[in-house]
């Protein structure tokens, strides 16, 4: 199979009409590129865990048309809806107690339900005219980097899906903040673009300790071939690519800036692609320089530790 990539917004019909049929496409989000299917139909949610070599004990994303579904696919409490309401569309997902229409593989077996409505224009046309919610992960093989491109996608799933929807380079490029709320408080299950600032507005924000098993948030994830250090010491600087924060530096075979302005939006929006490109050149390693805190500096610092296994 060779995936057939069809331009936005000639190719949204396309899209949507194979994934009413059951087929995966993969299609732009404003996170990253991530790899649909019809959410409610448990045999296409399945051919998304075949496709990404993914483990089904790690559940799915699942986008929904508009906020107007919330309450079909899950039970939000008062916390959770004002979440919804402020932060939707956009990369928000939210954890929450699942009902019984969501397909038991889509979520892994458990009894909640990740939710998220997508601010991408080209997603949002593709899920109207399809008019049912999409399950969708990244769409990179397991384990690996996201993909923020069409090209992206066609690099790691070219030969095992059929259709790659292409709406240009990603807004955020990294993926949406998890959150959960507990006892009326609320757990960061994975950093992401709405930070930790945004969400103390609503409740308390409590640590995500390490006894709330969070599936699929395994330490090593997003990681390129190449291994990533963030110490260079012992390491031939000419066999490594440098992963800057802002500034570069000498003596590396390759050198990527993430932002010369140290702006945190702007790193995150080139950090996979930037990652890629490193990891093409088949160095001895990936030397990446951790990003300062604050912003979406905790987000870009989860990934790289996550990429360093
Ligand atoms: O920005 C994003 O969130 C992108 C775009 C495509 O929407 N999607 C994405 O999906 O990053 P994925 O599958 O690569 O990551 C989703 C994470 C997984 O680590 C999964 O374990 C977690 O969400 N997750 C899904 N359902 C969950 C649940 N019920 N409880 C806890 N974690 C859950
Ligand atoms: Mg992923």
């Amino acid at each position: 199979m060779t995936a057939q990539i069809v331009i936005a917004p000639d190719g949204i019909t396309r899209a949507a009409a194979a994934l009413a049929d059951g087929q995966l496409v993969a299609l732009p989000t404003e996170t990253v590129y991530g790899l649909g299917a019809k959410a409610l139909d448990a045999r296409a949610c399945a051919s998304i865990f075949e496709a990404k070599g993914r483990p089904l004990s790690d559940p799915l994303i699942v986008h929904l048309p508009d906020s107007g579904w919330l309450e079909r696919l899950a039970v939000p409490d008062s916390i959770s809806l004002a979440l919804a309401e402020a932060f939707w569309p956009g990369p928000l997902t939210l954890v929450l107690p699942k009902s019984p229409v969501v397909p038991d593989v889509a979520t892994a077996g458990q009894p909640t339900v990740a939710v998220r409505v997508s601010s991408h224009p080209v997603f949002s046309s593709t899920i109207q005219a399809l008019g049912e919610p999409i399950a969708a992960p990244s769409a990179n093989r397991f384990g690996r980097i996201s993909p923020t491109s069409a090209a992206h996608v066609f690099e790691e799933l070219g030969d095992r899906i059929p259709l790659i929807l292409d709406g240009g380079e990603c807004l955020h490029g990294i993926e949406s903040t998890i959150v959960m709320v507990r006892d009326r408080k609320l757990t960061i299950l994975r950093p992401g673009p709405i930070t930790r600032r945004q969400l103390e507005a609503f409740a308390g924000v409590a640590e995500a300790d390490k006894g709330v098993a969070v599936p699929g948030h395994m330490k090593s994830h997003y990681a390129p071939a190449t291994k990533v250090i963030f110490d260079p010491a012992g390491s031939r600087r000419e066999r490594c690519g440098l992963l800057a924060w802002n500034r570069p530096e000498e003596g590396y075979a390759a050198c990527e800036v993430l932002s010369m302005s140290g702006d945190s939006i702007e790193a995150a929006t080139r950090l996979y692609g930037a990652m890629r490109r490193l990891d093409a050149l088949a160095l001895d390693a990936i030397v990446a320089q951790l990003p300062p805190a604050g912003g979406l500096g905790e987000a870009i610092a989860d990934r790289l530790k996550k990429a360093a296994g």
